[in-house]
């Protein structure tokens, strides 16, 4: 009964209203998309948002950094994002005497704007289906190999015809797990500069405990330009550079959003798998996830506590802590996510279906019957390794010294390689020197200390012994399983846990110091480790992904074929997409209910002067007493600080603009509520909100807060 329950909403939604779910490849909308948008209330046409001919919203949407999105809101190459997108470049800045993470950062003038070597965006210039190109010669008999590096030729050769004699660089990408592929062609712009930050009580108000969460205060912006040659085109930084004209701005709105209103989000979402089986979300949610919750959470403890105690230590470690804290919660709540939806049942009642449907037609039956099984059992075969390969990555591997003492072996392999020169060996290791500095500005070794004998002692005692690297047996017993005295033994011993020892070391290197790298107790763990990894489970990794990868691909047409009624969005894979939904509350629990916005009421009352994530800024507190709100305030006597919507959204999405019906920034997306974490395997029109700071907060900080008026003015802003 329960089942057949099951089934009936999974069809219905399936087929029916996708009331948010869906993350779509803009140049796809007008065909798919445009008339349920405009039904939902969208004014704009989708050529509006991508147009091949045109300069359309697409050409304001920036790829930011490795994963983030942003967006452009002036005529000089002004750019929003988050500010925990922007968190590590405002660090780097950061020290005691010009602490930009606590304090903020405001340039006065662009020349104050503050350059970041290794930040880049990239602008989307054109997309294109090259499926049939892509798949030339391509034969269902060819082994997985065979196939990918056909393929890869195939690329190549569009590829290389797509950017000919242009700055431009392109690749091409599946979707649907390889049943189709797009060109995408792209031009990066590398000198990007910070142009401001908010305080981190506004920026990162509510910190990690308010991470993921509804309701939200966090004012979770910064501001950067990007700067280009005097032909407008891409440069490496120069002072000479200037600020870049962009060919589309995005328009602000001073409106704000009502319940109900249709919005869009327009960026980078990185990875979701939506189409998996069963056994596969089974392996996320209660296997891995598990795993790798319990040994963050020893590594957050212990970093938490010594942030607590030292102000060094607390920029030191913020930007690693807040990365460790976000998949750790994220995981949680995906887990949890995954049991209320009942998600692993409703894949195998959805299986059953589909099987039942294969057997029916001789044809089908002989291209997908055997599907499922294989899935099954190979999931079977690979959990227990899985299991094993979550525990080394996030328990000894995770740890700092092991890490860093590993960056070391390819001066020791080429050290005692008599191929290798004596100038090269000595190049390597001047190049080792000049990283010292930058690794242990960041580095506390009390702290990686405890995180060593913590962690240790979780792996040794639960990790499965089938699956352990020898070393490690060999330690515990050694140490008769006194994890402490372990970690002090390898902390005394080390050469790599202070930047005096590591330097002397270098800069007296010569070649037959290899030894004492190759002797050295955290490198030997690190070597072990990676060596057990390759010898053993890389290979059966490999292995799976092989396999269930052409699985996956067979899987995919099979469900299409299967729904042929259903619209299909492909699997985010870091490409441009929009998604759409509308602005709305949601009942995260029995007897509750959630109101679709927070306020600057909301901020007073979490309100904890003894707490650092819940300090208020002394100059909002004053702003917010006297209620100056100027033209950002709502029409209901409130300061609007962030709302939530059914857009279907994930990692990568950070820091994209979220638009009115009018195509009009209206908020920046930040974070999903952690009811609906799930999203990622399987979304829930009930529970899966997507985070947004009002554009009206953004710019409230930025006017009053901050007094930089200077930026606002450049940005056009509507009514
Ligand atoms: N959860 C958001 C995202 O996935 C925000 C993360 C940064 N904030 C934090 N408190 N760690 O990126
Ligand atoms: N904060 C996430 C990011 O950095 C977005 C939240 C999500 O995963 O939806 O992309």
């Amino acid at each position: 009964m329960k089942k057949t329950i099951i089934l009936l909403t999974f069809f219905l939604l399936s087929l029916g209203l996708r009331a948010g779910e869906g993350m779509w490849l803009p140049l796809l909308l007008q065909q798919l998309n445009e008339k349920e948008m405009r039904a939902m209330g969208m004014r704009i046409t989708a050529e509006d948002i991508y147009s091949i001919n045109h300069s359309s919203l697409k050409d304001a949407i920036v790829l930011f950094g490795g994963g983030c999105t942003g967006e452009i809101v002036s005529n000089q190459g002004l750019l929003l994002t988050n500010h925990h997108c922007g968190y590590g470049n405002i660090q780097r800045h950061s020290s005691l005497e010009h602490d930009y993470l606590t304090d903020g950062f405001w340039a006065q003038s662009l020349a104050e704007e503050l350059p970041n070597p290794g930040l880049s965006v990239t602008f989307l210039v054109r997309m294109e289906d090259v499926t049939a190109a892509a798949l030339k010669n391509v034969t269902s008999r060819m082994s997985e190999t065979q196939r990918d590096s056909a393929i890869s030729a195939n690329n190549k050769l569009i590829v290389d015809q797509a950017i000919k004699g242009t700055h431009y660089k392109a690749s091409v990408r599946p979707f649907f797990a390889g049943n189709q592929y797009y060109l995408l062609v792209t031009e990066t712009f590398s000198d990007i500069r910070l142009v401001g930050a908010p305080p981190s009580n506004i920026g990162k108000f509510g910190g990690d405990t308010d991470n993921w969460m509804w309701p939200r205060h966090t004012g979770d912006f910064s501001v950067f330009r990007i700067y280009a040659n005097k032909n407008n085109n891409p440069a490496d930084y120069s002072k000479d550079n200037i600020p870049y004209t962009p060919k589309k701005y995005l328009n602000i709105s001073l409106k704000g959003v009502s319940e109900g209103d249709f919005t869009f989000v327009y960026g980078y979402p990185g990875t979701t798998q939506e189409y998996l089986p069963a056994a596969a979300v089974d392996m996320v949610a209660n296997h891995k996830n598990p795993i790798a919750i319990g040994l963050r959470q020893q590594r957050l403890d212990i970093i938490d506590q010594a942030m607590e105690q030292d102000r060094l230590v607390r920029i030191q470690y913020s930007a690693k802590a807040a990365g460790i804290a976000n998949f750790w919660k994220k995981m949680i709540g995906e887990s949890r996510g995954i049991k209320r939806l009942d998600a692993v049942d409703k894949k195998q009642a959805f299986e059953q279906e589909f099987s039942q449907w294969a057997a029916a037609d001789p044809y089908r039956e002989a291209a997908y019957g055997k599907l499922l099984p294989a899935y099954n059992s190979i999931y079977s075969d690979f959990t227990p390794k899985n299991d094993a390969y979550t525990y080394l990555t996030e328990g000894p591997l995770s740890i700092e010294i092991i890490r860093y003492a590993y960056s070391f072996n390819k001066l020791a392999q080429q050290s005692s390689q008599k191929t290798v020169s004596d100038s090269a060996v000595n190049a390597l290791a001047k190049q080792l020197l000049a990283g010292v500095d930058g690794y242990f500005k960041n580095y506390d070794k009390n702290v990686d200390r405890k995180i060593f004998a913590a962690i240790m002692n979780t792996y040794c005692e639960k990790a499965s012994p089938d699956y352990m690297p020898a070393i490690f047996t060999e330690m515990k017993a050694g140490y008769k399983a006194d994890y402490q005295k372990w970690a002090d033994a390898v902390f005394s011993k080390t050469l790599f846990a202070s930047a005096e020892t590591t330097k002397a070391f270098l800069e007296k290197y010569s070649r037959k110091d290899a030894k004492k790298i190759l002797n050295d107790p955290a490198f030997q763990l690190a070597a072990a480790t990676y060596a057990y990894l390759q010898q053993n489970l890389s290979k059966d990794i490999a292995r799976f992904y092989d396999v269930t990868d052409s699985l996956q691909r067979i899987y995919m047409k099979a469900q299409m074929e299967f729904l042929p009624k259903k619209l299909f969005y492909p699997d985010a894979n870091s490409t441009l997409r929009v998604a759409y939904g509308q602005v709305k509350g949601y009942e995260p629990a029995d007897a509750v209910e959630y109101n679709w916005f927070s306020t600057l009421d909301g901020i007073m009352q979490k309100e904890n002067p003894d707490i650092y994530d819940y300090v208020v800024d002394p100059r909002l507190k004053e702003l917010y007493r006297t209620k100056n709100y100027g033209p950002y305030g709502d029409r209901d006597g409130t300061m609007h600080v962030t709302f939530i919507a059914t857009n279907h959204t994930t990692g990568g999405n950070s820091g994209s603009p979220v638009l009115d019906a009018d195509g009009n920034l209206v908020g920046i997306n930040f974070d999903r509520c952690w009811e609906g974490t799930m999203s990622d395997l399987m979304y829930d029109p009930d529970q899966c909100r997507n985070i947004s700071l009002d554009i009206r907060y953004c710019l409230f900080v930025i006017d009053k807060v901050a007094g930089a008026k200077r930026l606002v003015e450049e940005m056009n802003l509507v009514n």
